[in-house]
């Protein structure tokens, strides 16, 4: 479908001003918090959402709210992003001030990576129990055993492996299973964990669930537990992380529904307060894996957290063998 003259000079216009493009070129490399593009921008909160709420208003952003944070992210709807990538595409990376947004954006991510990093590395040797804080471990293991299926799995890949607990539950089942995280503590922890527990096929790799390096479509069981929140873009990783599933194979995400638990950002830091399940199927679809079964396992704990699993697949023949 093609857009109004009318239309095309309301997206042109939202645009067609020096901080909202230089937002627009922001949030191309992934969605941001309000007050992370103040700090990029070097302005004050009111005229960063005053541009905002215009870009939103215009349909080339999206604006959604998570906990007392409120994030954008560029629009997914099909004709305002074409004009929105195709302005982006003209500009020129060395423009002084996109290189200096740019600049600042790599501070704020280093920074945000840097706290995260430092947070598994001292939490490491606690994380079992920590994990343990939230959600009662057996019942979420229970439903990721029913949601993986039964019998054999050739390869499994353990995204953000943390003490490798998934490796340890699934990886008697497996001929091979690569577990991958970005913090050696916590490798270190899941290597003596796997050990401990026998796994001789276990192989640990320091890496980036945003750029594993795994070969395409390889694994037929691929499980991202608990990692997600953490991220800031989870959506990158979901796509990463479909990219690895086998023709016939599935991705299980295991995350918590939305929720308000503040604290959680600053003790633990979460950068997402969970997912919905409208976002996480979009993100699944848009990666290839169309067919999402959801399970919810609601808190045990009066104001405890509810857990999703998210199983997904490229065929709905996949999903019901999980089912
Ligand atoms: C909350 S822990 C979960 C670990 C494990 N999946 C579990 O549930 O016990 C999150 C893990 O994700 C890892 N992680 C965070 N960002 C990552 C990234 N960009 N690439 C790979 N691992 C990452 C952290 O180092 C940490 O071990």
């Amino acid at each position: 479908m093609k857009l109004s003259a009318k239309q095309t000079v309301e997206i042109l216009r939202a645009a067609g001003e020096p901080t909202r493009l230089r937002i627009l070129a922001l949030l191309a490399h992934e969605e941001l918090a309000v007050l992370e593009l103040c700090r990029v921008l070097e302005q004050s909160q009111p005229r960063v959402s005053r541009h905002l709420k215009l870009l939103a208003e215009a349909g080339l952003v999206e604006r959604f709210p998570d906990g007392a944070w409120v994030f954008y992210r560029l629009t997914a709807a099909s004709q305002p992003s074409e004009v929105v990538g195709s302005v982006l595409s003209f500009l020129d990376d060395g423009d002084a001030v996109l290189s200096r947004d740019r600049r600042k954006l790599d501070d704020v991510q280093a920074e945000r990576a840097l706290a995260a990093q430092s947070y598994f590395a001292d939490n490491a040797a606690q994380w079992d129990q920590i994990r343990s804080l939230y959600v009662s471990d057996a019942d979420v293991e229970g439903e990721i055993l029913r949601a993986a299926g039964p019998g054999h799995i050739r390869r499994l890949v353990d995204l953000g492996a943390g003490t490798g607990r998934m490796l340890t539950l699934l990886g008697p089942r497996a001929d091979q299973a690569v577990g991958l995280d970005l913090s050696q503590q916590m490798l270190n922890i899941a290597r003596r964990n796997a050990t401990a527990a026998g796994l001789t096929h276990v192989e640990l790799r320091h890496g980036d669930i945003f750029d594993t390096r795994l070969p395409d479509a390889n694994a037929d069981l691929v499980v991202v537990h608990q990692v997600l929140h953490y991220l800031g873009d989870p959506a990158a990783a979901v796509k990463e992380a479909a990219r690895i599933v086998a023709e016939d194979g599935r991705l299980i995400i295991v995350d918590f529904a939305p929720h308000t638990h503040e604290f959680l950002r600053e003790a633990h830091q979460h950068r997402r307060l969970g997912f919905s399940d409208e976002e996480m199927g979009r993100w699944l679809t848009d990666a290839g894996l169309p067919h999402v079964a959801v399970t919810a396992l609601p808190p045990t704990l009066a104001d405890g957290l509810t857990v999703k699993i998210w199983a997904a697949a490229r065929t709905p023949t996949q999903l019901r063998i999980a089912a």
